[in-house]
């Protein structure tokens, strides 16, 4: 079995970590589109035709599933990726809202690309932050633990009144490490689908056998 991820650059690499976490057995293929990063300022024709080539590229590839690993392309493209391929498992990540906001009392910080953040009316207890350039910030700091620890300090700085942050875009989940306070973050909600769905198939050393 054969998992397919992609994402604008290194934030799905926390995706395919859970997903691996979830599901050991399977083979994992991670397409990362860093020539088109990033996407969340971008529109949501182009968001869609970005992202449909990356599942072009991954069921080419001869994945059984694929994973869209960014929030940004699943909120643009994942019924256009589902319906151009109907008999494939077409999975994607989104905010940790509702989790949060059950969790904590007061207010949640959702952070997010201009594109996620504009999606849909989340409410009074949902500080929206719309972050244009914290994903490439955090592409160039990846790697380095000092500067991914003060971009999370100098985003942070710019809100106030949260009790919790809800990490709306995957490349912000390299900052988690770094947030002092509960986030709440989607990967491990896609990741449990994912093993929920292809639990007891063969694994990928019973296959190579
Ligand atoms: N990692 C992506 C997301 O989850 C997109 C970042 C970007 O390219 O703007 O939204």
């Amino acid at each position: 079995m054969l998992i397919g991820l992609f994402d604008s650059g290194v934030g799905g690499l926390t995706v395919l970590a859970a997903c691996r976490r979830a599901l050991p057995g399977a083979r994992y293929l991670y397409l990362d589109d860093c020539a088109n990063c990033p996407y969340g300022g971008r529109t949501g024709e182009e968001i869609t035709a970005l992202a449909c080539d990356c599942a072009d590229v991954l069921i080419r590839a001869g994945c059984d599933a694929v994973v869209i690993a960014c929030n940004t392309a699943t909120a643009a493209a994942a019924s256009v990726i589902r319906a151009r391929y109907p008999d494939k498992t077409v999975l994607g990540i989104e905010p940790a809202v509702k989790p949060a906001l059950a969790a904590v009392k007061g207010r949640v910080l959702l952070l997010a690309t201009p594109a996620t953040a504009a999606l849909r009316r989340y409410g009074s207890r949902v500080i929206v932050g719309a972050e244009p350039r914290l994903a490439e910030e955090i592409e160039r700091a990846y790697g380095d633990p000092e500067a991914l620890r003060a971009l999370a300090s100098a985003t942070l700085a710019k809100y106030s009144g949260y009790s919790a942050v809800v990490t709306g875009c995957s490349h912000y989940a390299h900052l988690i490490p770094y947030i002092p306070c509960p986030v709440f973050d989607g990967a491990d909600g896609v990741a449990r689908l994912l093993a929920s769905k292809f639990a007891g198939r063969p694994s990928a050393e019973a296959e190579a056998q």
